[in-house]
């Protein structure tokens, strides 16, 4: 059982950081396998919008690290998110590396979909900030055909201090890690999660997208098509 923490903000020793690895700390001690990814390390390349995912499964960028990393988080149990808020938005580290799942992630849930997942934002100001922790773990809660499960999120407000010194946030951050933790332990199955969205997406957006997904099986939607088919997630 493995957790993959996610840093993007590119301070290393910074806020962000901190929460993250205090995270997965917890996670550690109970027994847990960890790893962290700081992206600023990492090669990522936008993604270009060509939308050939979606019919081969593959990225058209190759020259990349992506792939190295999308294979991380495939294999892990879960993942924790910490992004910094710039402009109450995540940053663009985290922003340019979730995009490149594409829209093949967003119609297969491949990556995502069963993972437990945890949001970690920080920020000067209390504005945003929530909004921020909760947009990183969007691609596991929203997912169409597979959803995550949200073991929580934590937005902090550092006021320009650094976060090492705030014990309060730290045991927050701790104790979302032990969550997460016991959440693959468990295989905690977060029944009411999500409850209105996942009505909606039952009754007219996946029969929206099945519709269509079907209707292009041989053309530029072979590769969802295939994923969901292996999964058993869509009629054959
Ligand atoms: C480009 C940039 C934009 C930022 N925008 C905001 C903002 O809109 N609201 C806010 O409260 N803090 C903002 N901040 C402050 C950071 O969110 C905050 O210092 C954060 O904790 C930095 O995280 P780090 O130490 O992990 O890098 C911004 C910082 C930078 C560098």
């Amino acid at each position: 059982m493995k957790i993959v923490g996610i840093i993007s903000s590119p301070n290393k020793y910074g806020n962000t950081a901190t929460l993250v690895r205090t995270a997965l700390k917890a996670a550690e001690e109970e027994g847990l396998k960890t790893e962290e990814i700081f992206l600023d390390k990492y090669n990522i390349k936008y993604c270009r919008g060509c939308l050939s995912c979606m019919s081969t499964g593959k990225c058209i960028i190759s020259d990349d690290d992506f792939k190295k990393l999308y294979n991380i988080i495939l294999n892990a149990d879960g993942v924790i998110l910490g992004a910094p808020n710039y402009g109450y938005s995540m940053n663009a580290i985290m922003r340019t590396f979730l995009e490149r799942f594409g829209l093949f992630e967003f119609m297969t849930s491949n990556s995502f979909g069963g993972k437990y997942v945890a949001g970690i934002a920080t920020s000067g100001g209390k504005k945003g900030v929530i909004k921020v922790a909760k947009s990183t773990i969007n691609i596991a809660k929203s997912a169409m055909f597979k959803r995550g499960f949200v073991s929580g999120y934590l937005g902090v407000a550092t006021r320009g201090e650094h976060i090492k010194n705030n014990k309060k946030s730290l045991y927050k951050a701790m104790k979302l890690g032990l969550k997460i933790a016991l959440d693959i332990k468990g295989k905690q199955k977060y029944k009411y999660q999500n409850i209105s969205g996942r009505f909606m997406n039952k009754i007219l957006i996946k029969p929206m997208f099945k519709k269509v997904i079907l209707k292009n099986k041989e053309r530029n939607m072979k590769a969802i098509y295939e994923n969901l088919k292996e999964r058993g997630l869509i009629e054959a």
